[in-house]
């Protein structure tokens, strides 16, 4: 069992609470003209990835606290009891193990005193074998032509993950072309398949549970397709549909061989699961070797998290500076913004991996909490976003702690765009940072002959205030491996952030309302006669519904 504590009754909180006080009233500027060494202390690198945290409202007696309120909660004895496969999610009665699926040690990784490892290997050879059949064009489909377009249907963990890495990756592209169907909006399946040819189209069925809703709907309907073209049998989809998933039966019911199942467990969890067997997509997109390195990239991670000191320790560092927001400076949200367009689903990615697990107001007691918990995960890619919602963030009233994220080199060294992109990656942080004073402003608009009138009308809405925290990821390139890294990097934070909220991370109760309605809605749709079941709003829209859709 986690530790259960409060951290809002250890004494850490107490003196963080009375720190803040004095803390918020400096800005960056002076914290960084008191310290020359800022940037030697608060920064961190791991392998290829340099984290510099030093743009955050902290100083030493900050962290020290920080630290002081992990060790309180224990969070210590947390990691160990997750590596060490105790049921850490408790609500479900499950381990939380996806860290098992890029484990490259040699120690054992026990299940209910079972050995994972020989599982995890199994599909991960059979991950390989089948990758680089369908890769090398051994797979025939079922008139005898190689495959050329990777359908995968799933939704959530079961898409997001898969879709953010291959994007990211697309730089390391195999000659298959990848398509992802999430959506039950039939528009999403209708316009995929509007382009394929169902001869050479391999269909990936990715969920978890294999009873999705909006998944197996999809993947009915790219079965009904690809029965209707010419020629095409029963038979045959065992050529054209592979399962990822951990229900056999279900996997079987739907008519695909169990040949071309290639299972996962119930102890990873769905927004976890990109390491698993959901990550086939990944394999057929950029090659197992490069899955492969993806992997061993998050296997860095895990030992970090495991084996660093907590002040040296990079997911603990980000962990305690959200909650230092979140609960200290009441930030509601957190951007994340990637100075890289491959990296364009990393903050859709995370929305749901931060969201879905601390996105709770019951303890580990079961008692409603008395304080914030997960803050809201957004962003885009830089400079997208400057050209749209910088301007809050620079100028609002909202408090919004950033994570900036940049390769060093580009994978498309294109004349000086990457040095005009980084050159705004290291500009907006400073900005951040430093703001602009009242005094340059005026001495900015003197320069350009404004009157005195005009100076005046016009300087307070050109003053930037400054002092935004931020974080900055400097990654030497973007690799399979340093992709690897920092995704289980921000994996842990989540993780971390969850053990001091004292919540669950793991389980996701709050997904289920909205569908056992949805289920109980469809029947009142499939016929004519006016609805009364519901409040006024919800008949209202579902007879408005009725009278429209014909
Ligand atoms: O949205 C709820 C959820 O259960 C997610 O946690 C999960 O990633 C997604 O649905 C898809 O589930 P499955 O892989 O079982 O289809």
């Amino acid at each position: 069992m986690i530790p259960r504590i409060d951290f809002t009754t250890t004494s850490a909180y107490k003196y963080l609470a009375d720190h803040y006080i004095t803390l918020s009233q400096k800005s960056l500027k002076d914290l960084f003209a008191e310290d020359s060494q800022r940037f030697e202390k608060f920064a961190i690198q791991l392998n290829d990835i340099l984290l510099d945290y030093s743009k955050n409202r902290i100083t030493d007696e900050t962290l020290a606290l920080l630290m002081q309120l992990a060790r309180e909660c224990k969070l210590s004895d947390a990691i160990k009891a997750m590596f060490q496969g105790e049921k850490i999610n408790e609500t479900e009665g499950r381990q939380v193990l996806h860290t098992a699926l890029r484990n490259q040690g040699s120690t054992p990784v026990l299940v209910n005193g079972e050995d994972v490892m020989p599982q995890v290997r199994a599909v991960l050879a059979h991950v390989k074998e089948f990758s680089e059949q369908v890769i090398s064009g051994s797979w025939k489909g079922y008139t005898g032509e190689a495959i050329t377009d990777i359908v995968n249907i799933g939704i959530g963990g079961s898409d997001l993950g898969p879709v953010m890495v291959t994007e990211a990756l697309k730089a390391y592209k195999t000659r298959l072309n990848l398509h992802f169907v999430s959506n039950v909006d039939g528009t999403h399946i209708a316009e995929t398949l509007k382009e394929l040819n169902p001869a050479t189209t391999l269909f990936l069925i990715a969920s978890k549970t294999f009873t999705t809703q909006e998944t197996m709907a999809n993947a009915q309907s790219a079965k009904d397709w690809f029965l209707a073209a010419e020629g095409a049998t029963q038979a045959d989809v065992a050529k054209h549909f592979a399962a990822l998933s951990t229900n056999t039966d279900a996997v079987t019911a739907f008519g695909i061989d169990a040949a071309n199942m290639f299972e996962f467990w119930d102890w990873v969890g769905g927004r976890y699961s990109l390491w698993s067997a959901i990550g086939l997509s990944i394999a057929l997109g950029v090659g197992y070797t490069n899955f492969e390195s993806l992997l061993q990239g998050a296997y860095q991670a895990d030992t970090h998290f495991q084996e660093a000191d907590l002040e040296e320790n990079i997911p603990v560092i980000l962990g305690l500076l959200g909650i230092w927001y979140n609960n200290f400076f009441d930030a509601q949200s957190h951007a994340i913004l990637p100075y890289d367009q491959y990296l364009h689903r990393f903050a859709a990615y995370f929305q749901q991996g931060d969201m879905e697990s601390n996105g709770k107001s019951v303890d580990r007691n079961g008692q409603v909490v008395s304080y914030e918990t997960g803050p809201i995960i957004w962003g885009e890619p830089g400079t997208n976003g400057q050209h749209a919602f910088y301007q809050l963030i620079h100028q609002g009233t909202k408090l919004i702690p950033c994570d900036f994220i940049a390769p060093a080199q580009s994978l498309n060294p294109l004349g000086n765009h990457h040095q005009l992109l980084l050159s705004n990656f290291f500009a907006q942080t400073e900005a951040l940072m430093n703001g602009k004073s009242e005094e340059t402003v005026v001495a900015e608009l003197q320069a350009m002959g404004k009157s005195e009138a005009e100076i005046e009308a016009l300087k307070n809405f050109k003053v930037f205030e400054g002092n935004r925290p931020s974080n900055s990821f400097l990654i030497k390139k973007i690799t399979p491996e340093s992709l690897g890294t920092l995704i289980a990097l921000y994996e842990h934070k989540i993780f971390v952030q969850g053990i001091i909220w004292n919540i669950f991370s793991f389980d996701q109760w709050g997904v289920e309302l909205g569908k056992q309605l949805a289920n109980k809605i469809l029947p009142e749709l499939e016929h004519e006669a006016e609805i009364t079941t519901h409040d006024a709003s919800t008949n209202g829209l579902i007879n408005q519904y009725k009278a429209w859709r014909s």
